[in-house]
C-alpha cells in the first residue's frame, strides 16, 4: 500500500494514493544521525506509514517530526509517532506551536522562525516561514542546505498517482489541479496576497535542486524557475474578485 522510492541520497519518499480522491499523500524521511520525517500524515495512514518506516530505520530512533502547517495530513497522526519514538520532537512554526501544536502534542513543539537550522547530523534545514502559502498562517518550510532539497508541502500539489520524481515542468499539472479545486467543495484554499509573489521569489532564490510535493511527483532539476512561474499560476486562479 506504502510506495517507498529513495529520490536523493537519503531522501525516501513514502507514498500513500488515495484512490477516491485520486491522489497521493506523500511522507518523507531523511536518513541521519538524527532521522527526520516530513509529515506525519494522516491519524488512519499511521500503521502503514510506521511498517514503511521500519523497513528503513527502527521507528523508534526518529528524532524530528516536522511539517509546514496544522492540518491532518501533515500532522494528524504526530501524538502516534510520538508514543513510538520517546525521542522524537515536533517541529513547526513558532505560530503553529503557540496556535495549535503544544495543545495538541503530547510533547512541546520546536517553534521555528525565519533563518533558524536544524541539523540533523549529516544534513542541515534552514527554515522559512512563508504565511498563507500554501495556506495557513502558521505555514512554513524547510529548505536542507546541504543537498538544496525544499520540503515544499502543498506547492505544485497535482492528481493522479504519478511517479515518486520527474524533472518535467510540474507547472501543467499543478494549473490542472488548482482549476479542479477551484470548482469543488475545496475552493478558495490557497489566497493570494500582495506578499506571494515575493516569498515565492526568496524561495527561488535558494536555488532548490530537489522539491518534496506533498501530493504528486516530487521535482528533481532547476527548482528557481518553477517557483517563480507558480506565482503567476496561483494569480491566475486565486486572484479573482
Ligand atoms: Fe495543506
Ligand atoms: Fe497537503
Amino acid at each position: 500500500m506504502t510506495a517507498i522510492d529513495e529520490i536523493a541520497p537519503d531522501l525516501f519518499r513514502l507514498s500513500i494514493h488515495v484512490p477516491e480522491l485520486d491522489m497521493q499523500f506523500n511522507h518523507f524521511l531523511v536518513r541521519d544521525e538524527e532521522p527526520l520525517l516530513f509529515h506525519a500524515g494522516l491519524k488512519a495512514m499511521f500503521p502503514h506509514l510506521r511498517d514503511a518506516v521500519a523497513q528503513l530505520i527502527d521507528p523508534a530512533t526518529l528524532r524530528h517530526i516536522a511539517w509546514s502547517h496544522f492540518e491532518s495530513d501533515e500532522c494528524g497522526g504526530l501524538n502516534e509517532w510520538l508514543q513510538i519514538a520517546p525521542q522524537a520532537q515536533p517541529v513547526c512554526t513558532l505560530v503553529g506551536k503557540l496556535v495549535s501544536v503544544d495543545d495538541f502534542s503530547i510533547r512541546p513543539a520546536l517553534g521555528m522562525t525565519s533563518d533558524d537550522v536544524l541539523s540533523t547530523g549529516k544534513y542541515r534545514y534552514r527554515f522559512y516561514q512563508s504565511p498563507h502559502i500554501p495556506h495557513g498562517w502558521d505555514a512554513g518550510v524547510f529548505f536542507e542546505e546541504t543537498r538544496k532539497t525544499l520540503f515544499c508541502s502543498d506547492l505544485f500539489h497535482h492528481f493522479g498517482d504519478p511517479p515518486p520524481v520527474t524533472s518535467s515542468d510540474l507547472i501543467a499539472p499543478t494549473r490542472d489541479a488548482m482549476k479542479q479545486m477551484q470548482n469543488g467543495p475545496l475552493a478558495g484554499y490557497m489566497p493570494y496576497t500582495r506578499k506571494t509573489e515575493g516569498v515565492l521569489k526568496s524561495l527561488a532564490d535558494l536555488k532548490p535542486e530537489t522539491m518534496a510535493v506533498m501530493h504528486g511527483s516530487s521535482f528533481t532539476g532547476q527548482g528557481d524557475q518553477l517557483l517563480l512561474d507558480l506565482a503567476g499560476v496561483i494569480a491566475e486562479n486565486f486572484d479573482q474578485p
